[in-house]
């Protein structure tokens, strides 16, 4: 069974699914605790909520890089010299390559209830196709875009009206309760993973 006590979260953007995790992790009794945060890119507000908390952070640039495949290799360097128990992928918009997903459990969080809508713009194409009904989920990142096993999803209504940027805020605020939820889960009780099932706790 794997345990989670150390994560490495990984940010593009803004950064508010890491500040939850921060956050939660202030309580010892959260099990987990933010080592370092690493990013594609500098200037971003993930990066500075990260400095405010007082955690290492790092970036690594694909354009740095002659390849994929020498990035592939530099993240997950900087990655493991923090020693993570889980990587945690929290709206860090990059597919990680085999360096980093043979190394450590990742996890990531996806703004759509998959196997519906994966990519980049989840959201956008939910409301696209007419979805009635959307949400969030948490899963173990494997080599394909978002079609790894499933840990945990919510849904979220679709209201007639809603655009994108308010569908995602909403999918947002559901999404990161679940996030901290399952991650500080999976650090107290450990998971296993069998196939395309993943357990939370209860197994020896
Ligand atoms: C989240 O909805 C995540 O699932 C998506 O981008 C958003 C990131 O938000 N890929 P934040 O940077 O955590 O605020």
């Amino acid at each position: 069974m794997s345990k989670a006590g150390r994560l490495v979260v990984l940010v593009s953007g803004s950064g508010t699914n890491l500040q939850a995790l921060l956050d939660a992790s202030a309580d010892p009794a959260y099990g987990a605790s933010v080592v370092a945060v690493g990013a594609d890119r500098d200037d971003i507000e993930g990066l500075a909520r990260a400095t405010r908390a007082g955690v290492p952070v790092f970036v690594e640039k694909l354009r740095e890089h002659p390849d994929r495949a020498a990035w592939d290799l530099a993240i997950a360097a900087r990655i493991a010299g923090h020693a993570p128990d889980l990587v945690v992928s929290a709206g860090f918009m990059k597919i990680l390559g085999a360096p980093t997903l043979e190394a450590f459990p990742v996890l990531n969080t996806h703004p759509a209830l998959l196997p519906s809508f994966p990519g980049a713009h989840g959201v956008r194409d939910a409301l696209a196709h007419g979805a009635k009904v959307t949400g969030c989920t948490v899963m173990l990142a494997d080599t394909g875009v978002d079609t790894g096993p499933i840990v945990a999803q919510e849904a979220v209504r679709v209201y007639a009206g809603d655009d994108e940027a308010a569908l995602h805020e909403r999918i947002k605020t559901v999404e990161r309760g679940l996030l901290v939820e399952t991650v500080g889960r999976m650090a107290r009780e450990g998971w296993t993973v069998n196939g395309r099932t993943v357990t939370i706790g209860g197994v020896r």
